[in-house]
Protein backbone atom coordinates (compact mmCIF):
# COMPACT_ATOMS: atom_id res chain seq x y z
CA UNK A 1 0.00 0.00 0.00
CA UNK A 2 1.20 3.30 -1.08
CA UNK A 3 1.45 5.63 1.73
CA UNK A 4 2.68 8.27 0.74
CA UNK A 5 0.64 11.55 0.57
CA UNK A 6 0.73 14.80 -1.09
CA UNK A 7 -0.47 17.67 1.17
CA UNK A 8 -1.09 21.14 -0.58
CA UNK A 9 -1.03 24.07 2.10
CA UNK A 10 0.49 21.82 4.19
CA UNK A 11 2.19 24.71 6.18
CA UNK A 12 -1.01 26.59 7.60
CA UNK A 13 -2.73 26.05 10.60
CA UNK A 14 -4.88 22.91 9.69
CA UNK A 15 -2.49 21.54 7.32
CA UNK A 16 1.00 21.89 9.46
CA UNK A 17 -1.11 19.74 12.62
CA UNK A 18 -2.46 17.52 10.39
CA UNK A 19 0.70 16.81 8.39
CA UNK A 20 2.53 15.89 11.78
CA UNK A 21 -0.30 13.19 13.08
CA UNK A 22 0.06 11.78 9.04
CA UNK A 23 3.50 11.31 10.04
CA UNK A 24 2.88 9.97 13.82
CA UNK A 25 0.47 7.16 12.05
CA UNK A 26 3.51 6.30 9.73
CA UNK A 27 2.64 8.38 6.44
CA UNK A 28 5.34 9.65 4.37
CA UNK A 29 4.56 13.46 3.92
CA UNK A 30 5.34 15.90 0.75
CA UNK A 31 4.23 19.30 1.27
CA UNK A 32 3.18 21.88 -0.97
CA UNK A 33 2.30 25.86 -0.12
CA UNK A 34 3.49 28.74 -1.95
CA UNK A 35 3.65 29.76 2.00
CA UNK A 36 1.34 33.62 0.70
CA UNK A 37 -0.36 33.00 4.82
CA UNK A 38 2.52 31.09 6.63
CA UNK A 39 6.18 30.52 6.94
CA UNK A 40 8.67 28.33 5.88
CA UNK A 41 10.12 27.69 9.44
CA UNK A 42 6.66 25.65 10.06
CA UNK A 43 8.17 22.68 8.20
CA UNK A 44 10.99 22.87 10.98
CA UNK A 45 8.90 22.39 13.40
CA UNK A 46 6.73 19.81 12.32
CA UNK A 47 10.18 18.24 11.94
CA UNK A 48 11.01 18.88 15.78
CA UNK A 49 7.51 17.71 16.45
CA UNK A 50 7.86 13.95 15.04
CA UNK A 51 11.52 13.86 14.27
CA UNK A 52 11.36 13.00 10.81
CA UNK A 53 12.52 15.11 7.79
CA UNK A 54 9.87 16.32 5.79
CA UNK A 55 9.87 16.90 2.09
CA UNK A 56 8.70 20.84 1.15
CA UNK A 57 8.68 23.06 -1.81
CA UNK A 58 7.65 26.01 -2.45
CA UNK A 59 5.07 25.60 -4.84
CA UNK A 60 1.65 27.06 -5.86
CA UNK A 61 -1.11 24.82 -6.88
CA UNK A 62 -2.57 27.41 -9.35
CA UNK A 63 0.60 27.04 -11.27
CA UNK A 64 0.00 23.34 -13.13
CA UNK A 65 3.31 23.55 -14.86
CA UNK A 66 5.27 23.38 -11.56
CA UNK A 67 2.62 21.10 -9.73
CA UNK A 68 3.11 19.15 -12.70
CA UNK A 69 6.58 18.71 -11.72
CA UNK A 70 5.50 17.54 -8.12
CA UNK A 71 3.42 14.83 -10.01
CA UNK A 72 6.66 13.98 -12.10
CA UNK A 73 8.88 13.34 -8.75
CA UNK A 74 6.68 11.98 -6.45
CA UNK A 75 4.87 8.84 -6.01
CA UNK A 76 2.15 9.58 -3.88
CA UNK A 77 -0.81 7.89 -4.23
CA UNK A 78 -3.11 10.35 -2.26
CA UNK A 79 -3.73 13.75 -1.89
CA UNK A 80 -5.02 16.54 1.38
CA UNK A 81 -5.89 19.50 -0.80
CA UNK A 82 -5.49 22.70 2.40
CA UNK A 83 -3.86 25.16 0.12
CA UNK A 84 -6.65 27.90 -0.21
CA UNK A 85 -7.58 31.47 1.00
CA UNK A 86 -10.36 31.96 3.74
CA UNK A 87 -10.87 35.09 5.05
CA UNK A 88 -14.76 35.80 4.67
CA UNK A 89 -14.52 39.19 4.50
CA UNK A 90 -11.91 39.71 1.91
CA UNK A 91 -13.78 36.86 -0.25
CA UNK A 92 -16.56 39.61 -0.57
CA UNK A 93 -14.18 42.82 -1.61
CA UNK A 94 -12.07 40.30 -4.01
CA UNK A 95 -14.35 37.49 -5.38
CA UNK A 96 -12.43 36.92 -8.44
CA UNK A 97 -9.09 36.54 -6.06
CA UNK A 98 -11.16 33.73 -4.08
CA UNK A 99 -12.57 32.21 -7.52
CA UNK A 100 -9.78 31.70 -9.34
CA UNK A 101 -7.06 30.76 -6.51
CA UNK A 102 -9.82 28.31 -5.00
CA UNK A 103 -11.38 26.90 -7.41
CA UNK A 104 -7.71 26.52 -10.22
CA UNK A 105 -5.51 24.93 -7.42
CA UNK A 106 -8.21 22.38 -6.53
CA UNK A 107 -9.09 21.86 -10.47
CA UNK A 108 -5.52 21.16 -11.46
CA UNK A 109 -4.90 18.58 -8.52
CA UNK A 110 -8.08 16.82 -9.54
CA UNK A 111 -6.99 16.95 -13.44
CA UNK A 112 -3.09 15.41 -12.27
CA UNK A 113 -4.44 12.95 -10.25
CA UNK A 114 -6.44 11.94 -12.81
CA UNK A 115 -3.76 12.07 -15.78
CA UNK A 116 -1.14 10.15 -12.97
CA UNK A 117 -3.61 7.62 -12.05
CA UNK A 118 -3.52 8.90 -8.48
CA UNK A 119 -6.57 8.21 -6.12
CA UNK A 120 -7.47 9.38 -2.80
CA UNK A 121 -8.12 13.08 -2.05
CA UNK A 122 -9.23 14.28 1.13
CA UNK A 123 -10.98 18.02 0.59
CA UNK A 124 -11.00 20.31 3.46
CA UNK A 125 -14.67 21.60 3.55
CA UNK A 126 -16.48 23.76 6.07
CA UNK A 127 -19.61 24.27 8.25
CA UNK A 128 -20.44 27.43 5.76
CA UNK A 129 -21.64 25.19 3.41
CA UNK A 130 -24.81 24.80 6.04
CA UNK A 131 -25.27 28.50 6.16
CA UNK A 132 -28.00 29.19 8.31
CA UNK A 133 -29.57 26.16 9.03
CA UNK A 134 -32.75 25.03 9.85
CA UNK A 135 -32.45 22.20 12.81
CA UNK A 136 -29.34 21.80 14.51
CA UNK A 137 -27.15 20.06 15.26
CA UNK A 138 -26.89 19.68 11.37
CA UNK A 139 -25.94 16.61 10.26
CA UNK A 140 -24.34 15.39 6.34
CA UNK A 141 -27.40 15.01 5.04
CA UNK A 142 -28.86 19.09 6.11
CA UNK A 143 -29.72 20.98 2.85
CA UNK A 144 -26.94 23.23 2.07
CA UNK A 145 -27.60 26.82 2.23
CA UNK A 146 -27.12 29.14 -0.59
CA UNK A 147 -23.29 30.72 0.47
CA UNK A 148 -23.58 34.38 1.67
CA UNK A 149 -19.90 35.03 0.80
CA UNK A 150 -17.61 34.16 -2.33
CA UNK A 151 -15.06 32.11 -0.10
CA UNK A 152 -18.54 29.76 1.14
CA UNK A 153 -19.70 29.74 -2.17
CA UNK A 154 -15.87 28.15 -3.33
CA UNK A 155 -16.29 25.79 -0.88
CA UNK A 156 -19.90 24.28 -2.07
CA UNK A 157 -18.18 24.63 -5.24
CA UNK A 158 -15.58 22.67 -4.69
CA UNK A 159 -17.66 20.47 -2.98
CA UNK A 160 -19.41 19.97 -6.53
CA UNK A 161 -16.93 19.71 -8.83
CA UNK A 162 -15.13 16.85 -6.33
CA UNK A 163 -18.39 15.16 -6.48
CA UNK A 164 -18.82 15.18 -10.39
CA UNK A 165 -15.10 14.14 -10.15
CA UNK A 166 -15.97 10.86 -8.18
CA UNK A 167 -18.95 10.69 -10.83
CA UNK A 168 -17.07 10.77 -13.48
CA UNK A 169 -13.39 9.16 -13.40
CA UNK A 170 -12.86 5.85 -12.22
CA UNK A 171 -9.93 6.63 -10.49
CA UNK A 172 -10.84 9.84 -8.21
CA UNK A 173 -11.94 8.89 -4.86
CA UNK A 174 -13.01 11.71 -2.75
CA UNK A 175 -13.78 12.96 1.33
CA UNK A 176 -14.92 16.49 1.99
CA UNK A 177 -14.26 17.42 5.59
CA UNK A 178 -16.65 20.37 6.55
CA UNK A 179 -15.13 21.04 9.59
CA UNK A 180 -16.94 23.01 12.16
CA UNK A 181 -14.51 25.59 14.18
CA UNK A 182 -11.12 24.43 14.30
CA UNK A 183 -9.19 26.08 17.43
CA UNK A 184 -6.07 25.77 19.89
CA UNK A 185 -2.39 24.61 18.64
CA UNK A 186 -0.22 21.61 19.01
CA UNK A 187 0.33 20.87 22.76
CA UNK A 188 4.18 21.69 22.46
CA UNK A 189 3.87 24.94 21.65
CA UNK A 190 5.50 24.47 18.32
CA UNK A 191 2.94 24.89 16.25
CA UNK A 192 0.07 27.38 16.30
CA UNK A 193 -2.24 29.47 14.21
CA UNK A 194 -0.31 32.54 12.75
CA UNK A 195 -2.79 35.43 11.44
CA UNK A 196 -1.09 38.01 9.58
CA UNK A 197 -2.23 41.47 10.61
CA UNK A 198 -5.62 41.84 12.70
CA UNK A 199 -7.21 38.28 13.11
CA UNK A 200 -10.86 37.49 11.75
CA UNK A 201 -11.51 34.44 14.03
CA UNK A 202 -12.17 34.41 17.45
CA UNK A 203 -9.49 32.57 19.34
CA UNK A 204 -6.67 34.39 18.13
CA UNK A 205 -8.51 37.82 18.67
CA UNK A 206 -9.40 36.48 22.20
CA UNK A 207 -5.40 35.42 22.60
CA UNK A 208 -3.52 38.38 21.31
CA UNK A 209 -6.10 40.53 23.79
CA UNK A 210 -5.06 38.17 26.33
CA UNK A 211 -1.25 39.27 25.55
CA UNK A 212 -2.21 43.10 25.59
CA UNK A 213 -1.52 43.34 21.64
CA UNK A 214 -5.43 44.09 20.91
CA UNK A 215 -6.93 46.66 23.47
CA UNK A 216 -10.09 45.28 23.55
CA UNK A 217 -12.25 41.94 22.11
CA UNK A 218 -15.43 42.79 20.95
CA UNK A 219 -17.94 40.53 20.48
CA UNK A 220 -20.00 40.76 17.83
CA UNK A 221 -23.77 41.04 18.66
CA UNK A 222 -25.52 39.95 22.20
CA UNK A 223 -29.25 39.79 20.94
CA UNK A 224 -29.38 36.84 19.28
CA UNK A 225 -31.65 34.30 19.63
CA UNK A 226 -29.30 31.96 21.91
CA UNK A 227 -29.12 31.32 25.55
CA UNK A 228 -26.81 33.91 26.54
CA UNK A 229 -27.50 35.80 23.45
CA UNK A 230 -24.17 35.48 21.75
CA UNK A 231 -23.61 33.10 19.01
CA UNK A 232 -23.02 29.68 19.16
CA UNK A 233 -20.27 27.22 17.80
CA UNK A 234 -19.16 24.12 17.93
CA UNK A 235 -15.12 24.80 18.39
CA UNK A 236 -12.98 21.79 17.34
CA UNK A 237 -9.47 21.26 18.88
CA UNK A 238 -6.95 21.47 16.10
CA UNK A 239 -5.12 18.02 16.80
CA UNK A 240 -8.60 16.37 16.82
CA UNK A 241 -9.25 17.83 13.67
CA UNK A 242 -6.33 16.94 12.03
CA UNK A 243 -6.45 13.20 13.56
CA UNK A 244 -10.06 13.37 11.25
CA UNK A 245 -7.76 13.48 8.50
CA UNK A 246 -5.65 10.54 9.01
CA UNK A 247 -8.51 8.29 10.16
CA UNK A 248 -10.29 9.61 6.63
CA UNK A 249 -6.86 8.86 4.53
CA UNK A 250 -7.08 5.23 6.67
CA UNK A 251 -10.07 4.76 5.10
CA UNK A 252 -9.15 5.23 1.83
CA UNK A 253 -6.03 3.65 1.42
CA UNK A 254 -7.36 0.44 3.00
CA UNK A 255 -9.99 0.78 0.52
CA UNK A 256 -12.56 0.64 2.76
CA UNK A 257 -14.61 3.32 1.07
CA UNK A 258 -18.31 2.45 0.15
CA UNK A 259 -19.17 5.66 -1.74
CA UNK A 260 -16.71 7.17 -4.41
CA UNK A 261 -17.73 10.46 -2.81
CA UNK A 262 -17.95 10.58 1.12
CA UNK A 263 -18.98 13.72 3.55
CA UNK A 264 -18.51 13.93 7.14
CA UNK A 265 -18.87 16.77 9.75
CA UNK A 266 -15.69 17.11 12.03
CA UNK A 267 -16.79 18.95 15.23
CA UNK A 268 -17.64 18.05 18.80
CA UNK A 269 -21.34 18.29 18.98
CA UNK A 270 -21.21 20.56 22.09
CA UNK A 271 -22.01 23.78 20.92
CA UNK A 272 -20.54 26.73 22.88
CA UNK A 273 -21.39 30.38 23.16
CA UNK A 274 -18.83 33.11 22.79
CA UNK A 275 -19.25 34.59 25.62
CA UNK A 276 -18.84 31.02 27.31
CA UNK A 277 -15.44 30.41 25.21
CA UNK A 278 -14.14 34.33 26.55
CA UNK A 279 -15.04 33.25 30.07
CA UNK A 280 -13.60 30.18 29.92
CA UNK A 281 -10.84 31.01 27.94
CA UNK A 282 -9.79 33.60 31.25
CA UNK A 283 -10.62 31.03 33.83
CA UNK A 284 -8.31 27.96 32.65
CA UNK A 285 -5.66 30.64 32.12
CA UNK A 286 -6.10 33.00 34.93
CA UNK A 287 -5.72 35.63 32.43
CA UNK A 288 -7.99 38.38 31.72
CA UNK A 289 -9.45 39.11 28.10
CA UNK A 290 -11.05 42.98 27.92
CA UNK A 291 -13.97 42.64 26.51
CA UNK A 292 -17.01 44.82 25.25
CA UNK A 293 -20.67 43.53 22.98
CA UNK A 294 -20.77 45.05 19.73
CA UNK A 295 -23.29 45.17 16.90
CA UNK A 296 -23.85 42.11 15.24
CA UNK A 297 -21.08 41.32 12.57
CA UNK A 298 -22.36 40.75 8.50
CA UNK A 299 -22.93 37.06 7.82
CA UNK A 300 -22.45 35.76 11.16
CA UNK A 301 -25.17 32.74 11.85
CA UNK A 302 -26.96 32.76 14.79
CA UNK A 303 -25.84 29.35 15.85
CA UNK A 304 -24.17 26.06 13.77
CA UNK A 305 -22.72 23.21 15.11
CA UNK A 306 -22.19 19.34 14.28
CA UNK A 307 -23.97 15.58 14.95
CA UNK A 308 -20.69 14.36 14.20
CA UNK A 309 -21.99 10.35 14.33
CA UNK A 310 -21.25 9.71 11.10
CA UNK A 311 -17.70 10.17 11.42
CA UNK A 312 -18.17 9.01 14.75
CA UNK A 313 -19.54 5.51 13.18
CA UNK A 314 -17.79 5.29 9.57
CA UNK A 315 -13.85 6.89 10.34
CA UNK A 316 -13.54 5.61 14.22
CA UNK A 317 -12.93 9.24 15.08
CA UNK A 318 -14.52 11.48 17.35
CA UNK A 319 -13.06 14.63 19.14
CA UNK A 320 -11.24 13.72 22.09
CA UNK A 321 -9.30 16.53 23.68
CA UNK A 322 -10.84 18.90 26.40
CA UNK A 323 -11.72 22.61 25.50
CA UNK A 324 -9.94 23.84 28.61
CA UNK A 325 -6.91 22.00 27.72
CA UNK A 326 -7.74 23.32 24.01
CA UNK A 327 -7.65 26.56 25.60
CA UNK A 328 -4.10 26.49 27.31
CA UNK A 329 -2.45 25.50 24.58
CA UNK A 330 -3.71 28.05 22.82
CA UNK A 331 -2.66 31.02 25.32
CA UNK A 332 0.51 28.72 25.60
CA UNK A 333 1.41 28.94 21.79
CA UNK A 334 0.57 32.75 22.17
CA UNK A 335 2.77 33.43 24.84
CA UNK A 336 5.21 31.38 23.00
CA UNK A 337 5.37 34.56 20.20
CA UNK A 338 6.37 37.23 22.35
N1 LIG B 1 -16.41 36.77 17.09
C1 LIG B 1 -16.45 37.84 17.94
N2 LIG B 1 -15.41 38.71 17.96
C2 LIG B 1 -14.32 38.55 17.15
C3 LIG B 1 -14.27 37.44 16.28
C4 LIG B 1 -15.33 36.57 16.28
O1 LIG B 1 -17.42 38.02 18.68
O2 LIG B 1 -13.42 39.39 17.20
C5 LIG B 1 -17.51 35.81 17.11
C6 LIG B 1 -18.21 35.72 15.76
O3 LIG B 1 -19.19 36.72 15.67
C7 LIG B 1 -18.77 34.31 15.80
C8 LIG B 1 -17.75 33.53 16.65
O4 LIG B 1 -17.01 34.52 17.35
O5 LIG B 1 -19.98 34.31 16.47
C9 LIG B 1 -16.80 32.71 15.84
O6 LIG B 1 -16.21 33.55 14.85
P1 LIG B 1 -14.97 33.10 13.97
O7 LIG B 1 -14.65 34.22 13.02
O8 LIG B 1 -13.89 32.58 14.82
O9 LIG B 1 -15.55 31.85 13.20
P2 LIG B 1 -16.80 31.78 12.23
O10 LIG B 1 -17.79 30.87 12.89
O11 LIG B 1 -17.27 33.07 11.73
O12 LIG B 1 -16.03 31.18 11.00
C10 LIG B 1 -16.03 29.88 10.70
C11 LIG B 1 -14.76 29.49 9.96
C12 LIG B 1 -14.74 30.08 8.60
C13 LIG B 1 -16.06 29.90 7.93
C14 LIG B 1 -17.13 30.51 8.75
C15 LIG B 1 -18.44 30.54 8.06
O13 LIG B 1 -13.61 29.90 10.66
O14 LIG B 1 -13.75 29.44 7.86
O15 LIG B 1 -17.18 29.76 9.93
O16 LIG B 1 -19.51 30.40 8.91
F1 LIG B 1 -16.11 30.47 6.73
Amino acid sequence: MNKTVLVSGGTGFIGSHTAVELINAGYKVIIIDNLSNSEKNIVDGIERITGTKVIFEQIDTCDIKALRGVFDRYDFDSVIHFAAFKAVGESVSEPLKYYRNNLISFMNILELMKEYTRHNIVFSSSATVYGDADVLPVTEQTPRKPATSPYGNTKQMCEDILRDCCAAYPVTHGIALRYFNPIGAHPTAILGELPRGVPNNLVPFITQTAAGIRKELSIFGNDYDTPDGTCLRDYIDIVDLARAHVAALNRMTDGKMTEKYEIYNIGTGKPLSVKELVERFEAVNNVPVPHKYAPRREGDVPSVYADPTLANKVLGWKAERDIDDTLRAAWKWQQSLS
